[in-house]
């Protein structure tokens, strides 16, 4: 065999024995780098006579076309071998059992909300849903607080860019009354609902938040007393609490929509707070300017109303004594209600 030949067939037979890139361009650099050995054929070239230089160097050429295929060839082999690797390593195996997923639970106010939404469903409670966008006219003047009243200084308001129809700027609402006046503007009497949803006020501390919730009860009708507020509210609160051996209060109290007004306070059975009164709730008659801004005659109708705290409700509940740990999202706490 011609030594260029065996050649040839020697570059074949490295490149084929290498399995992986770097000993592949080394054996490269033995046949074609500068001290290769076709390099050194070619150098020879120089001393040839031009005829025999000629002919010599188009079959040096030719074995340096073959080793440059192989070359190309098994470094193709070696890449795509190397993808191959990496497809195999990363395969999904799609028959495998899954890794298990966490299971999620319901956030202990929201377990609050669907009990209430139940209970007073069962009493024959309609369930009304309102928007936190509330105007000026809605979240505090139809509920007889008129501009420049002192009680609005009750409601540090959160208020947003845009304005009403009046002028008046939006505001995220204070507290759920205004859906007092929403359903009874938009309902045939009598009107007995309740109207759970998110309130905003610049507060906050232990008993207080930003966000919280609340829920409005409404019950018009002809001839209803400040005694059928008490036993409904009463029969909620066994009910909620699933018992009858609550320590509940009402104490007379101010609201502008209501007269005669109450806060309903409920003592902590459990906990670190035990035996502490908690304020759940504000109610009263509904006042009889509210009766007019619904367009009720306040001479025919009477109602009652009542805005609890769902946060309250639930810390009574479970003996919570700090109602910030319901929005920092620890799961080591969430997780005890689930
Ligand atoms: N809206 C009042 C508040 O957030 C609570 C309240 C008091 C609601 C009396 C009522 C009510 O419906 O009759 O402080």
């Amino acid at each position: 065999m011609d030594s260029l030949e065996q050649l040839i067939s020697l570059a074949q037979q490295d490149f084929r024995n290498v399995s992986d890139p770097v000993s592949l361009e080394n054996a490269k650099a033995k046949y074609l780098g500068k001290t290769g050995l076709i390099t050194a054929e070619m150098k020879m070239l120089g001393k040839m006579a031009p005829e025999e230089r000629k002919a010599r160097g188009a079959v040096i050429n030719a074995a340096k076309s073959k080793i440059e295929a192989a070359l190309n060839e098994r470094r193709q082999e070696l890449a795509n071998e190397k993808l191959q690797a990496k497809l195999n390593a990363e395969a999904i195996d799609v028959t495998l059992p899954g890794r298990g997923r966490g299971k999620g639970g319901i956030h202990p106010v929201m377990r609050t909300w669907e009990r209430i939404e139940r209970i007073f469903g069962s009493i024959g409670f309609d369930v009304a849903d309102g928007p936190e966008i509330e105007t000026d006219w809605t979240n505090f003047t139809a509920l007889n607080s008129p501009e420049n009243h002192p009680a609005r200084s009750m409601q540090d308001t959160f208020y947003i860019e845009g304005k009403d129809t009046q002028g008046k700027p939006l505001l995220l609402r204070t507290h759920t009354s205004p859906m007092q006046v929403r359903y009874a503007r938009s309902h045939e009497l009598p009107v007995k609902v309740i109207a759970p949803g998110r309130t905003y006020r610049v507060d906050s501390d232990a008993t207080h938040s930003p966000m919280f919730h609340q829920v409005e009860g409404l019950w018009i009708d002809r001839d209803i007393s400040f005694a059928d507020l008490k036993g409904v509210y009463l029969n909620f609160v066994q009910a909620f609490f699933e018992t009858d051996n609550l320590q509940v209060r009402f104490r007379p109290s101010y609201f502008p929509f209501t007269e005669p007004s109450a806060e309903i306070d409920i003592a902590f059975g459990s906990g670190p707070l035990k035996g502490k009164w908690l304020e759940v709730s504000g109610a009263g008659q509904v006042h009889p300017n509210v009766l007019k801004n619904m367009g009720i005659d306040s001479e025919q109708y009477i109602g009652f109303a009542f805005g609890s705290g769902l946060e309250r409700l639930t810390m009574l509940r479970y003996g919570i004594n700090d109602l910030r740990l319901f929005y920092e999202g620890d799961l080591r706490f969430l997780k005890q209600f689930n």
